[in-house]
């Protein structure tokens, strides 16, 4: 393990293998769905491995592969979102790079389709972290990010999941990246709960929370009860536990342990180490993930 950031980029700076490692939100079975599940998982995890098997950036590939998730209506982000009680989609993200730990996130923003992107558009622009609501609107307008229709956003599955009054739907989707530089990358993107506030702001745009990346340890992903990951600080407790066990599985399940005794909720998260390991665990009944290493010829897309 690197002691520092500053020893990971001078060892040698092209020896990395890359790695990525994708979910696909923590909660119930995949119900009706598992073969839908299964290809957007899998296609996400294609999307950032091209990046990365080109010699691309970490950035590059969460992005990718969380944008795909965004795009399918199956998952619990961008277009699919869960809605607000009032019947509208609010979506948070974020995204962070690992080396001068510079990060990007958005929170309750409507009419942007890949929030993601416009967490990457903030964390480029450097000026601040996290943007919200009509300002994070202004600032998308700003940077040219497309808009689209409210509505386009709303899947009658959400609206039907809304009417039964399933309130605590989960979901959320991350990716987290090792690239050959050896920077780590991850990223998060949800529509929060169903039946959330208008306004209300869940772990996955607070960095440390649902989000962080640190190249000297790794970077995490979290999924589940927003208020629960809040109070546990999970992303950087989970990197934390790494540092002293250097070993993500362990890591990833001591983490979720956390969540739910310390927390007092549900959900899980995915790990990647700087030596490109990975690591994920969840309290819930199911969490599809995905990850691809040089190792395999394919994606891994274990359920
Ligand atoms: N973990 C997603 C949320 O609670 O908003």
């Amino acid at each position: 393990m690197f002691a520092n950031r500053a020893d990971c980029d001078t060892v040698n700076p092209m020896r990395h293998l890359p790695a990525i490692i994708v979910h696909g939100g923590a909660g119930a079975d995949p119900g009706d769905a598992p073969d839908e599940i299964r290809d957007g998982i899998r296609a996400a995890v294609l999307a950032g491995w091209r990046v990365l098997a080109d010699g691309g950036r970490g950035l590059d590939a969460v992005e990718a592969a969380v944008r795909v998730l965004e795009d399918a209506p199956r998952f619990n982000a961008g277009r699919g979102s869960v809605l607000t009680s009032t019947g509208t989609v609010e979506t948070d993200a974020s995204i962070m790079e690992g080396d001068q730990l510079r990060c990007g996130a958005v929170g309750a923003v409507s009419r942007i389709a890949n929030p993601v992107t416009l967490a990457r558009h903030v964390l480029e622009d450097g000026r601040h972290v996290l943007l919200v609501g009509d300002g994070a609107l202004q600032f998308a307008r700003a940077v040219g990010m497309p808009e689209c229709d409210p509505a386009d956003l709303v899947t009658e599955r959400r609206r039907r999941q809304l009417d039964a009054a399933t309130a605590d739907i989960k979901g959320t989707v991350g990716a987290v990246a090792l690239d050959r530089q050896g920077t780590i990358a991850a990223a998060t993107s949800t529509g929060g709960m169903s039946g959330k506030l208008p306004g209300r702001v869940g772990d996955t745009p607070l960095i440390g929370c649902g989000t962080y990346a640190d190249s000297a340890l790794g970077g995490v992903s979290c999924t589940g009860t927003g208020e629960a990951i809040i109070r546990a600080v999970l992303a950087r407790r989970a990197l934390d536990i790494l540092r002293d066990t250097e070993d993500p599985d362990y890591a990833a399940h001591v983490a979720v342990d956390l969540l739910v005794e310390q927390g007092r909720g549900e959900g899980g998260l995915i790990l990647l180490d700087a030596k490109g390991r990975i690591g994920y665990a969840q309290s819930t009944i199911f969490m599809p993930v995905g990850w691809m290493t040089p190792s395999f010829h394919e994606p891994q897309v274990p359920f």
